[in-house]
C-alpha cells in the first residue's frame, strides 16, 4: 500500500510537491489549510484538510513557496510529524551530498559530490549546484539556478530563476538575487541585488 504524505500548503508549490511525490510513490492524504472556508473541497486530486485531520506522526510536507513561512512552520512541526524530502526522480545525487528535511528537489536538477543542502529548501527545476557548496536552511533556487563549487547560499536567500554565481562566492542570509542575474563577488546580508554583474540595489524588507 502506498505511503500517505499530508501536504501543508493549497498553492502552486503545493501542486508542484505533490505531482512529484505522487511519482515518489506517496499517496496525497491531503492538502492542510489554516482556514476552516474550504475544508472537503477537492484539490489537485486530493482533499482540502485542517489541522485535526493530521495524525500525530504523520508524513508532513510544508509546501509553502515564502522562504520565512515554509522554514517557521517547518521548525515548529519537525517536533510532531515525520517531515521526508521529496526528490524527484530525474534528479542526479553525487556520493556525499547531504539534504535537509523538508526541501523539496525539483526535475532534472544536478548536485556534485558533497553539496550540502539545508532543511526546508527548495531547489527547483534544472538547477545545477557544484561541488562542496553549501544551501542553509530556508533557500529558493530558482529553476536553472547555476550555482559553482565551494559557494555558501544563505538562509531563506531566494536565488532568483535562471541566475548564476561563481565560485567561492557566498550569499548573505535573506537576500534576494533578481531573476537572471551573474553573482561574482560576496553579497551582503538582508539585500536585493540584480543584474549582471550583480549589484546591491536595496535593502530586502
Ligand atoms: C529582484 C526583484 C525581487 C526586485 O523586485 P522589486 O523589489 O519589485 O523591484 P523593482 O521591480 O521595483 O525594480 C527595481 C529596479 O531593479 C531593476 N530590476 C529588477 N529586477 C531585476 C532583474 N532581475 N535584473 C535586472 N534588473 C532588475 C528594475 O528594472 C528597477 O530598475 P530601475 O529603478 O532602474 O527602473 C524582482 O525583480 C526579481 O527579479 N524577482 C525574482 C523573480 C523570480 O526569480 N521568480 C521565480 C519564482 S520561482
Amino acid at each position: 500500500m502506498a505511503e500517505k504524505l499530508y501536504i501543508y500548503g493549497c498553492g502552486g508549490h503545493a501542486k508542484v510537491v505533490a505531482a512529484t511525490a505522487r511519482l515518489c510513490g506517496y499517496e496525497i492524504a491531503g492538502f492542510w489549510e489554516d482556514s476552516k472556508e474550504r475544508v472537503g473541497f477537492g484539490f489537485f486530486g486530493s482533499k482540502i484538510i485542517c489541522a485535526e485531520d493530521v495524525p500525530q506522526g504523520a508524513n508532513v510536507f510544508i509546501a509553502f513557496g515564502n522562504n520565512k513561512v515554509r522554514l517557521q512552520k517547518g521548525m515548529l512541526l519537525k517536533e510532531k510529524f515525520h517531515i521526508p524530502t521529496i526528490i524527484h526522480p530525474s534528479a542526479q545525487i553525487a556520493d556525499g551530498v547531504k539534504i535537509g528535511c523538508g526541501t523539496y528537489v525539483g526535475a532534472m536538477v544536478n548536485l556534485d559530490p558533497d553539496v550540502e543542502v539545508g532543511e526546508f529548501c527548495i531547489v527547483n527545476n534544472g538547477v545545477n549546484i557544484s561541488h562542496e557548496s553549501i544551501l542553509k536552511d530556508g533557500c529558493h533556487i530558482c529553476g536553472g539556478g547555476q550555482i559553482a563549487g565551494n559557494c555558501i547560499i544563505g538562509s531563506e536567500v531566494m536565488f532568483g530563476i535562471g541566475s548564476c554565481i561563481i565560485e567561492k562566492c557566498a550569499v548573505g542570509d535573506h537576500t534576494v538575487i533578481g531573476a537572471g542575474s551573474t553573482v561574482i563577488r560576496n553579497i551582503p546580508e538582508n539585500s536585493v541585488a540584480v543584474g549582471t554583474p550583480v549589484k546591491v540595489i536595496k535593502n530586502n524588507g
